[in-house]
């Protein structure tokens, strides 16, 4: 009854007959008029939320106790008073008046009343539009413009009387401005944060800590370093992990998703299989330390997805530093190297894994160096059965690590 449909009350007539027989139910969409009649009211009851929306006060000067406001308002459809509730309980502490074309809404000492307009109300200045301006100034992202999506929660019809939409046209044209402003303002953020964090790191290389003189000073201090690129992006450092004194040594790529959440080494997929390799050669994860040749997460942001991305020989440059002070601390007696970034950073070698794995290699302080496949090869296999073969690849050359770090004389022929 609330549409501006002249055919509405015959509809609504013919409808309560025909429903009251039972020739039809109501929400029935096959039925044309029904179909009709819901989607009447559904535009009523857009036609009334918009009103809730964007109906807009101007004080009126000279009130008493109770300020004094007005409004003008054109709803598509008949529906003022059915908001009046609304606005009484809304605004139940104020005297006010909502003009539509049809019908006054008005709201005196805590009484609703309705009448049919016959002037519209005045429009005087009022302080109160700039505090709109200013919201909707406040709260407009220019990253976040579709224009599309704003007509449709805020059509085009309603904008004559809102005092925020006059700055639309001109916010919609600055906001590429906006837009670039923000990214320059955000990168300037993470410049700042990034000073901050070297800064920091630079108090904390005082000459005392210059030289980290344990394991555990070393681990705090590369926890709070910012010297490489990665550092920003990554989420934390990532460092080895295990007991001091144990005689393996197991050295990967860099820290995935997984670890550079979690801030452990070999805690995602690859990890896992790790784990299983090294059970089923009789290793035990606790005994052995594990670490990795790069300390931060290399990755590429896509949407709300992080896409890994392995590190270059510049951060294995910059990270063999924190590795060779590591094995430094450690002093392992076999060092297995997963993969070519490991062997790359252990012997300055970029000879290919397979033409070397499971070969002991000495390094320059007497350390035998295994190297072997990183499991995360076996992870990428398709094949089931090549996947079997590197896995059993991986296993030996576990197995050799293990028997030569436990050998009572170093084992050169394997
Ligand atoms: N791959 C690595 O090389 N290291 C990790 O810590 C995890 C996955």
């Amino acid at each position: 009854m609330q549409h501006s449909d002249p055919e509405r009350f015959a509809l609504g007539h013919a409808a309560a007959l025909r429903l009251s027989k039972g020739d039809v139910h109501w929400g029935d969409r096959s039925d044309p008029m029904i179909r009709r009649l819901l989607s009447m009211s559904s535009a009523v009851r857009r036609d009334i939320h918009k009103m809730h929306a964007f109906v807009r006060f101007r004080e009126l000067p000279g009130g008493g106790a109770r300020r004094r406001f007005c409004a003008w308002f054109e709803p598509e459809h008949p529906i003022a008073e059915a908001t009046g509730p609304f606005f009484a309980q809304r605004f139940g502490d104020m005297d006010w008046a909502i003009a539509t074309p049809s019908v006054t809404l008005m709201f005196q000492g805590g009484a609703l009343s309705c009448q049919p307009t016959t002037a519209p109300p005045p429009q005087p200045n009022d302080a109160t539009e700039e505090l709109w301006r200013t919201y909707f100034g406040a709260i407009f992202n220019p990253a976040r413009l579709n224009i599309r999506a704003m007509q449709s929660e805020m059509p085009v019809k309603y904008w004559k009387n809102l005092p925020e939409a006059r700055m639309i046209p001109g916010l919609v044209r600055s906001a590429h401005a906006a837009v670039e402003r923000m990214h320059a303002t955000a990168a300037s953020n993470a410049q700042r944060a990034w000073q901050a964090r070297a800064a920091r790191t630079r108090a904390a290389l005082t000459p005392r800590h210059a030289v980290p003189t344990t394991l555990a000073e070393a681990a705090a201090l590369a926890r709070d370093c910012t010297r490489c690129p990665l550092c920003g992006p990554a989420t934390q450092t990532i460092w080895g992990e295990g007991p001091a004194d144990a005689a393996l040594m197991i050295v990967g790529e860099a820290p995935g998703d997984a670890e550079d959440l979690r801030g452990r080494p070999f805690v995602g997929p690859a990890g896992r299989l790790l784990d299983k390799a090294l059970a089923k050669a009789g290793l035990d994860r606790t005994k052995v330390y594990l670490t990795n040749a790069v300390r931060h997460f290399r990755f590429q942001s896509r949407g709300k997805k992080r896409l890994h991305q392995n590190p270059d020989a510049g951060h294995v440059e910059h990270f063999r530093w924190w590795l060779d002070l590591e094995r430094g601390f450690l002093r392992p007696r076999v060092i297995l190297g997963l993969g070519a970034t490991a062997a790359l950073a252990l012997t300055g070698s970029g000879a290919r894994i397979a033409a070397r794995r499971g070969q002991p290699e000495p390094l320059a302080d007497g350390t035998l160096f295994v190297s072997t496949l990183h499991p995360a090869h076996v992870l990428r296999r398709a094949d089931p059965e090549a996947q079997t073969e590197v896995r059993a690849t991986l296993g030996r050359d576990l197995a050799l690590a293990h028997r030569l770090s436990v050998a009572q004389q170093p084992v050169l022929d394997g």
